[in-house]
This record gives structure tokens, C-alpha cells and sequence, in this order.
């Protein structure tokens, strides 16, 4: 390590051993558990970062006008030429009635992650893993995806030149994801066999073909993620929900959603922690099993959900967030199809509109209000994480076919309320 302390460094979860920011490996070397980043706290904490951040708000160009390097002191306060930004971030939290009161929930705002470059929140992650992509000279990039991921490493790859390699499970991407990634110009995979199944695959590439692995498993992806939380409550004016509640999958999300809250009441940003709520889809729910049995057993299950960016068995972030519930007195709840199809009826009828999985969380969200774990005056910000045309096949409504005259059109107008 060039200065010591050093600025930033990594620190694996399961043996604690410390190692350089630079130290291209996914996982630890010595005993291949999972990352995490380590920052120095900056000078500034507090009033005074966030009067940084405030005024950063209104910049316009260069990479400070994104939603993700605004924070970049709790970031990657090391990463300068190379910083690779669309821009992203900078999403809107949403007010809409008729969703709240779907929920049970008026205090809702909905954090819309789908407004992101390409359409999900993955952007946010990708910034920061293929900016480090950059400073680690990798020669080529690759990760296992439902969708999302491939579609924003696609983006991001061919923004930075490198070469991308994605591997998808054959016939359970929706359509859009897939439009992206290929049009991007990844080479894309459709593996036969699922998403656990990609991920090992991908994870044996990164040890032995030598690309580097931008799966959620990156610390730095991570990094990227926890701005979700950092901007929403700079929406907030700092004055942070009960309850933030979103869908879970492989648990990246989750996990960032803990360390950038813990993190920020370190930073003197806020002074109490909300409370995450985590959903999973019924079918595809190994971690809600585990929060059942108090986090003492593992699960793994064969996935199966409409939901496909959520169809995951494995979760590879479970520790990380575990530890992200038990730190902010968190909850993990579960959906059935039915549940999400209908929540994101309420959410594309309201003009907003998302993909399934990002539906979860307000499906989830009115289960917790029937259940009176989340109170009715709770304020409440919800993620949506994709954005509606990511999955074209997933409306509930068909159009109508006619025949080109006005008494056909004069028809359907008298069945419309
Ligand atoms: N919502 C959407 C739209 C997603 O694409 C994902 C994950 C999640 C929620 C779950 O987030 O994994 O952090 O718990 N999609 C990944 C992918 C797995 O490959 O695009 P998580």
C-alpha cells in the first residue's frame, strides 16, 4: 500500500484480513470470503458534509453532476481520471396517492431507481465497478445477470471500450434486459440452467480466464449502491423514513442499503437509523426462510417466480445482509406472484409504472401495514429498481384491434368508465 493509513482498503468479512483497494480478486485471497470497503472518515462530518453535499446538488457537468460521485467521499474518495460516469442517479422520490393508499401507507414516497441510464439501479453500481474496472487494468469485464446487470455492464463497458462477457439463463430475461445487453455489443451467453447457476459460472471465469467479475459480489458495485439511500435522504433534507423497503434478490441491495446507513450516522449525516424492509417473491425466498428461523440456518431453494431479475436461489450477499437487518432493526418479508402482479398494477395505473420485481416492494409494503409491523402514520420511501419496459410481456391489459371506423371507436369509449 503506497500511503499508510491508506485512504481505502478492503477487509474481508469472514477473516478479517486487510487488503489493498487495488487487489483485482472478487473474493479474499486467503480464504475467498466476501469484501468489503473500508474509507477513511473524511475531514468534514456532519453539517459541514452535508453543506458538501448540498451544494454539489445543483452541478451540472462533469462527474460531480451524477447521483453517485456527489458522494464520493463515501464512495471512493480515491478514484479521480479514472471515474467513469453516464451521469446516473439523481432519481426522483414519487408521491402518489392512489399508491399510498393501496398500501395502507400515506406517508409512501417512491424512490424510482428505473430512471436510471439504463433503466435500473444497477447503473449506480456499475459506475463505481467499472471505474475500478479501469484502475486495476482489466482487460475485459464479465458478470452472471437476470437482466439488469448485463444490460448496465453492457453500457458501461462499451462507454469504457472494454470488452463485456454476460451470462444470462436461457429463457428467463425479460426481453428488454436482453435488447440492451446485445445492443450494447456484450457477448452474451444464455446458459442453460439458472441464475445460481451463471453465477458459479462466472465466478469460476474471473479465477481462471482472468476477467474481471462485476457481479454484486464486487465490493466496489456495492459502494456505488449505497447512494440509493444517500440520495433519497439528501431528498429528505437528512431527515431519514421509519422504513425503507426493497425487493431482495441477491442481496446486494439489501446489504449496501445497511452499510450506507451505518455508515452515514457514523458520518454525523443522519442521527437515527430507519429500518429496512427486505421482499422477497414467495417462490424465490431462501432468505425470508432464514429471518424465520432467526438467521440461525442458511437456506438455499430452487427458484421459481414471475419476477425473473428476483429469481435467485442463492442469494450471494446473505451475510452481508444479515448483518444489514439485525444493524437497523430490520424486517424480511415475502410476496406471492399474485401480490406483485397486483401492486404493479397499482403502481403502472398511477402513471409511474416498473417491472415486476420492483413491484415487491410495495406488495411487501401492504402486507407489513396488514400486519401492523409497519404503523399507518410510518413515513415511508419504497425502490422501485427497474423501469416498466424492461419487461414488455408482463402488462395486464391487451389491446383492442378494430376496424378502421369511428362507430368501432364510438364502441369501446361507451365501455370505458
Ligand atoms: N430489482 C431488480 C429490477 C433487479 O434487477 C434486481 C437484481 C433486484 C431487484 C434485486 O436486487 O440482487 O440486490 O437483491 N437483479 C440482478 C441482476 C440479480 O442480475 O440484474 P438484489
Amino acid at each position: 500500500m503506497s500511503a499508510f493509513p491508506p485512504l481505502t482498503w478492503q477487509v474481508c468479512a469472514s477473516c478479517g484480513s486487510e487488503i489493498p483497494e487495488t487487489d483485482p480478486h472478487p473474493r479474499c485471497p486467503r480464504c475467498r470470503g466476501l469484501l468489503e470497503l473500508r474509507h477513511q472518515p473524511p475531514a468534514q462530518g456532519g453539517n459541514a458534509l452535508r453543506a458538501t453535499f448540498d451544494a454539489r446538488w445543483g452541478v451540472r457537468r462533469g462527474v460531480l453532476a451524477s447521483g453517485v460521485w456527489r458522494y464520493r467521499e463515501a464512495v471512493l474518495p480515491t478514484a479521480d481520471e479514472h471515474i467513469l460516469s453516464y451521469p446516473e442517479g439523481n432519481t426522483p422520490l414519487l408521491a402518489s396517492a392512489a399508491v399510498a393508499r393501496w398500501a395502507g401507507a400515506p406517508e409512501l414516497l417512491l424512490k424510482h431507481e428505473g430512471q436510471n441510464p439504463t433503466g435500473s439501479f444497477k447503473d449506480r453500481g456499475m459506475t463505481v465497478g467499472v471505474t475500478q474496472a479501469r484502475r486495476v487494468q482489466a482487460r475485459a469485464v464479465a458478470c452472471a445477470s437476470t437482466g439488469n446487470t448485463a444490460a448496465a455492464l453492457a453500457a458501461y463497458a462499451a462507454l469504457a471500450g472494454l470488452p463485456a462477457l454476460v451470462l444470462v439463463p436461457k429463457g428467463q430475461v425479460a426481453l428488454g434486459k436482453l435488447a440492451q445487453a446485445l445492443a450494447y455489443g456484450a457477448r452474451t451467453l444464455l446458459v442453460h440452467g439458472n441464475f445460481d447457476d451463471c453465477l458459479e459460472l462466472a465466478d469460476q471465469a474471473s479465477e481462471r480466464l482472468g476477467v474481471y467479475l462485476l457481479n454484486s459480489v464486487n465490493p466496489f458495485r456495492l459502494e456505488g449502491q449505497k447512494t440509493i439511500v444517500l440520495e433519497l435522504l439528501q431528498q429528505l433534507g437528512w431527515e431519514p423514513p421509519d422504513w425503507i423497503v426493497v425487493p431482495a434478490g441477491n442481496l446486494g441491495n439489501t446489504a449496501a442499503f445497511g452499510k450506507a446507513l451505518v455508515e452515514a450516522r457514523e458520518l454525523g449525516l443522519i442521527s437515527r437509523l430507519p429500518r429496512l424492509a427486505a421482499i422477497q417473491a414467495a417462490g424465490a425466498a431462501p432468505f425470508y426462510h432464514s429471518f424465520r428461523a432467526g438467521f440461525k440456518r442458511r437456506f438455499r431453494v430452487r427458484a421459481e417466480t414471475v419476477a425473473t431479475a428476483i429469481r435467485i436461489g442463492d442469494p450471494v450477499s446473505y451475510d452481508r445482509a444479515v448483518r444489514a437487518i439485525k444493524q437497523t432493526r430490520g424486517v424480511v418479508a415475502a410476496v406471492s406472484d399474485r401480490e406483485i402482479l397486483a401492486a404493479k398494477a397499482v403502481i403502472d395505473g398511477a402513471g409511474i409504472g416498473c417491472e415486476p420485481a420492483s413491484a415487491a416492494s410495495l406488495a411487501g409494503l401492504r402486507q407489513l401495514v396488514r400486519r401492523g409491523i409497519v404503523g399507518p402514520r410510518d413515513s415511508v420511501v419504497a425502490v422501485l429498481t427497474g423501469h416498466l419496459l424492461k419487461d414488455p410481456h408482463a402488462t395486464r391489459t391487451a389491446p383492442i384491434a378494430i376496424a378502421p371506423r369511428i362507430a368501432e371507436v364510438e364502441r369501446v369509449l361507451k365501455g370505458m368508465k
